[in-house]
């Protein structure tokens, strides 16, 4: 299942994040693995940076480039949940690594296949990571970047089916 959306500009690229931290909210926050793909100063951490916004962080949200991860803690506020949902968020960006087990050596393993919220850029400097619920692809256009989303499992494809009503309704 498929999604590509024309972000003329940076605003664009944050209203899409916004809209994809709504859809997150919407499904109750769950664990997701959602990878990001596109060349260098596509808007990778750019997408990134206003979904965790949307979802509440506050302060500075830098970019992992340099620390490969950077983890924030998100609350459910707003949701009509009964009890209370945290979930732990990961930002990581894959870049500097060389070899496709090096994830594995850093100890991103647990990270990445437990009850966390990820966001990973650059996942094809790695092999053998959990299936992505959502892959995002930035590519040039002009004006901008096109942003296409591929569902990998049932939660991506309820993420997806939400971006659509989203749009209809707007
Ligand atoms: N839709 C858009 N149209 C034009 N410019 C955009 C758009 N979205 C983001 N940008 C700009 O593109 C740049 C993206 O930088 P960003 O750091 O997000 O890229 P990145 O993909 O994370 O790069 P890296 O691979 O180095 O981590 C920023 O300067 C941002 O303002
Ligand atoms: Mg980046």
């Amino acid at each position: 299942m498929l999604l590509s959306r024309h972000c003329i500009d940076e605003a664009a690229t944050e209203s899409l994040g916004t809209a994809i931290a709504q859809a997150m909210r919407q499904a109750g926050l769950p664990p997701l693995l959602l990878t990001l793909q596109g060349d260098l100063g596509a808007g990778k951490t750019t997408l990134v940076r206003s979904i965790l916004r949307a979802l509440g962080v506050r302060g500075r949200i830098k970019s992992p480039s340099y620390a490969l991860l950077e983890s924030y803690s998100i609350d459910g506020f707003g949701l009509e949940l009964k009890q209370s949902v945290g979930l732990t968020v990961y930002h990581i960006d894959l870049y500097r690594f060389s070899s496709p087990d090096e994830w594995l050596d850093a100890g991103l393993g647990e990270a990445l296949g437990g009850q966390a919220l990820c966001l990973v850029e650059w996942p094809e400097h790695a092999a053998g990571l959990p299936p992505a619920d959502l892959q995002l692809h930035i590519a040039p256009a002009d004006p901008g970047r096109m942003v296409t989303m591929r569902a990998g499992t049932a939660a991506g494809e309820g993420l997806i089916d939400t971006l659509r009503s989203a749009q209809a309704d707007a």
